[in-house]
């Protein structure tokens, strides 16, 4: 990678030191910018919430009208009216941590307490917050409003697209295959330009079992994605108290029981945040894969792409391309535009080329024979496609972040352990053990959305500088050194731009490994995409992942995510339980953040 010495003149702000205490509970962001914590766990979505009890006692009726957890992708919303002073902020809650119960997760003779159960369900899905401006510039949640609205695990989708109605889609409590309950770690998050909000359903493989040796070594899209086979399902047991969950075939009853609940979870789903009335909707044309973003690249003419990682290790970068065209005079046209379209994997080649291939049933050798009966089976098993296709396995894809003006496209490899042995070296994932990650980006030909076509190259190698030692004096192995111009981090994660272009860059690693010693806790970093430099912005509290970015349209306001904290935070008072928290920038002057 080339370096520079020059400053860049994108990036206006005085860097912030790496933060190594053991005990740092803070967040901290430059001279001259002030951080307030401005939605926790617990807080009050529905007006008739009850106030969060900081010893985790609220039930799960409560959850339902409160704050989820663990914070993740979300999005700013603005009213025409008064864009840069009124909105809508919708944030995903991602999954749950022991400390949304008084004792924890328990268990008892075997199975999980329904009653914890149902409340880590409704700690899940999404929360839609109005936010305004008060008589002071101070923005504040409003409440009550009519738009703030809870999804959760519990919330009834429509099934839409080729697999809507799919006989793999029917269960025994859903025989039509056309509405699924809920949506489950739901990660990071895209938009349209006609104003919806896109969760992305990541790891839904973690929350199901099934049982049936036989049935699972057959069953490519149970197994293909790693869902558990013995024991418990991965994550929280749910099928001891929750049927649903338990995805073993049952032949007694119709539809096998559960056995294709499994299959109705891995997609996008498109919620309307300006009609609370509206109900989500799952759409298949996605395809199903462990999806961390979809992000939109918009051409001139309406087309359009939306890329998305599947974070698994040695799993796919995605693109998916609508039919239709974007209208900006008829907005109500896109209601259904991402039902139909194309769906490509990525291949990245030597000498920085790229194709995108076509998940299309009957081409590329996707047909019955195969096992791809049709264009839903394709859909249904998007990995397995992608495999037959002759995709490159990336070292965890998670997210994807489009410049608003050239529209070249970066995404983050966050890091792969089995890079190396798991899965051999390949010209895009060339690290061993690639324990830091890096950064790619690509122009599709001609700057066009939907091309099939592209040109690559690494932004950079996350990692330490050269000639680094450990901290017992030991030189840094290759494999650890990375190729950043400027402040130093690792497992990069959330990747967004602003609109002046400057890329901002989340990390998510364990930051009491020894091998991140050096990079402290987790970071929100600014990059110049000219000269590639790296400066870093915010620090979170120790165990916490810094994600989601969103900004008012004016940009004179950032929000970012403080998920799964391991000390006292926002509260900082060593003792009251940790909160993932919606943290609210701005900067003294009310200029725009970054300069
Ligand atoms: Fe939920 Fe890939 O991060
Ligand atoms: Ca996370
Ligand atoms: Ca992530
Ligand atoms: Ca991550």
């Amino acid at each position: 990678a080339c370096r520079s010495l020059a400053a860049s003149p994108l990036l206006g702000f005085r860097g912030v030191a790496v933060q190594q205490a053991e005990d740092f509970d803070q967040v901290l962001v430059p001279e001259g910018y002030r951080a307030r914590p401005f939605f926790s766990w617990g807080d009050a979505v529905l007006s008739d919430a009850p106030a969060w009890h900081p010893d985790a006692s609220d039930d799960w009726q409560a959850q339902l009208k409160q704050a989820g957890d663990n914070h993740d992708g979300m999005h700013f919303f603005p009213f025409p009216e008064a864009p840069d002073s009124h909105g809508l902020l919708v944030i995903n809650h991602e999954y749950v941590n022991p400390p949304l119960h008084p004792n924890g997760m328990t268990l008892a003779d075997g199975r999980r307490p329904l009653d914890e159960v149902k409340k880590e369900q409704a700690a899940h899905g999404a929360s839609v917050i109005e936010v305004r401006k008060d008589a002071d510039g101070q923005w504040q949640r409003v409440m009550p409003s009519r738009y703030n609205r809870r999804i959760s695990g519990f919330t009834p989708m429509r099934i839409s697209g080729p697999l809507a109605g799919h006989e793999a889609m029917k269960t025994v409590a859903d025989p039509s295959g056309l509405e699924v309950l809920g949506t489950l770690n739901n990660c990071s998050s895209g938009f349209t330009p006609w104003g919806t909000y896109l969760i992305c359903e990541e790891n839904w493989h973690n929350y199901f079992v099934n049982h049936d040796q036989a049935d699972f070594a057959r069953r490519v899209s149970h197994k293909r994605y790693g869902l558990a086979n013995e024991g418990m399902s991965k994550l929280y047991g749910w099928e001891t108290a929750d049927a649903r969950f338990d995805a073993t075939p049952d032949a007694s009853q119709p539809h096998g029981g559960y056995v294709n609940e499994p299959h109705r979870f891995g997609w996008v789903v498109e919620l309307d945040p300006f009609d609370p009335d509206s109900q989500p909707v799952k759409r298949t044309a996605f395809g199903r894969y462990c999806r961390e973003c979809s992000a939109l690249s918009l051409g001139d003419d309406g087309r359009m792409a939306f890329y998305s990682g599947d974070d698994t290790k040695g799993e796919y970068i995605y693109k998916f391309v609508p039919s239709g065209r974007f209208d900006a005079a008829n907005p109500r046209a896109s209601r259904d535009l991402l039902d139909e379209g194309t769906l490509y994997v990525a291949q990245f080649s030597a000498e920085g080329r790229g194709r995108w291939l076509p998940l299309v049933h009957g081409e590329g050798g996707l047909t019955a024979v195969n096992g791809f009966a049709s264009q839903a089976e394709v859909l249904l098993n998007a990995r397995a496609a992608a495999d037959l296709l002759g995709a490159t396995p990336m070292d965890r894809p998670e997210w994807v972040a489009v410049h608003p003006t050239t529209r070249e496209v970066y995404v983050t490899l966050t890091n792969n352990d089995g890079r190396g042995t798991r899965q051999p070296a390949n010209d895009a994932n060339l690290r061993p053990a690639n324990l830091h990650g890096h950064i790619i980006r690509w122009n599709e030909a001609g700057a066009d959305p939907t091309a099939t076509e592209f040109t690559w190259e690494f932004f950079l190698l996350a990692g330490e500088p050269e000639g680094a030692t450990t901290a017992a004096g030991d030189a840094v192995p290759a494999n650890l050194i990375g190729t950043i111009n400027g402040d130093l981090f690792s497992s990069p994660d959330g990747l967004a731009f602003d609109q002046a272009g400057r890329l901002w860059i989340e990390t998510d690693y364990e930051d009491r490994d020894t091998v991140m010693q050096a990079m402290g806790c987790n970071q929100l970093l600014c990059a110049d995409p000219q000269n590639r430099e790296v400066r870093r912005f915010l620090v979170g509290p120790r165990g916490c992942e810094i994600t989601g970015i969103t900004w008012s349209p004016d940009y004179r306001a950032m929000w970012i995510n403080v998920q799964h904290p391991a000390l006292s935070y926002p509260a900082s008072d060593g003792k009251t339980r940790p909160r993932s928290t919606t943290v609210l920038i701005t900067k003294n002057d009310g200029g725009v953040i970054g300069t």
